[in-house]
């Protein structure tokens, strides 16, 4: 059974592009061996990750992240079986464009990242939309 988790958390500090590359290279390989997708976006302090993969699989690796001292106060803002996985390109997808992050948001009415005031199918759509944004740099 194919699921998708979507969380936010808190990062314990600020997170440096080095320090995001290092939760990249680690998800990234971890997550091919266990056939696990999804995307990663970290802004002001929060990040918001989607996981796809299997139901086991997934739940196992989100204790792990959510046992993780880099970030606190994570919050699942949905779980659900799905038919296929809308980020199959990256077994942890990441982009840093801001401007696609501010004009994602005011679509939302927001002008902070602040995932906390997105409802689940916000979060997805715009995870969605950063991941377009990365298939669009890698183009
Ligand atoms: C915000 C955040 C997201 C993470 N995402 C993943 C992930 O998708 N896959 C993964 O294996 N580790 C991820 N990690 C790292 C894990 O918490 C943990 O450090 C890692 O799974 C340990 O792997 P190792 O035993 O191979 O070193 C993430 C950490 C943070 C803080």
């Amino acid at each position: 059974m194919t699921i998708r988790l979507v969380y936010f958390s808190r990062a314990l500090r600020d997170m440096s592009l080095q320090d995001i590359q290092d939760i990249l290279t680690t998800a990234r390989t971890n997550n091919s061996d266990q056939d696990i997708c999804g995307m990663l976006c970290y802004e002001s302090n929060w990040f918001l990750q989607a996981l796809e993969g299997d139901r086991e699989a997934v739940n196992e690796l989100f204790l792990e992240i959510a046992d993780d001292v880099r970030h606190d106060d994570v919050v699942i803002i949905s779980y659900a079986q799905v038919d296929e996985c809308i980020f199959p390109n990256w077994h942890m997808g990441y982009s840093a464009n801001s401007g696609a992050v501010t004009g994602m948001l005011a679509t939302f009415g927001l002008d902070r990242f602040e995932p906390d005031k997105l409802s689940p199918d916000q979060a997805l759509q715009f995870l969605q939309h950063m991941s377009d944004q990365q298939a669009q740099e890698a183009a």
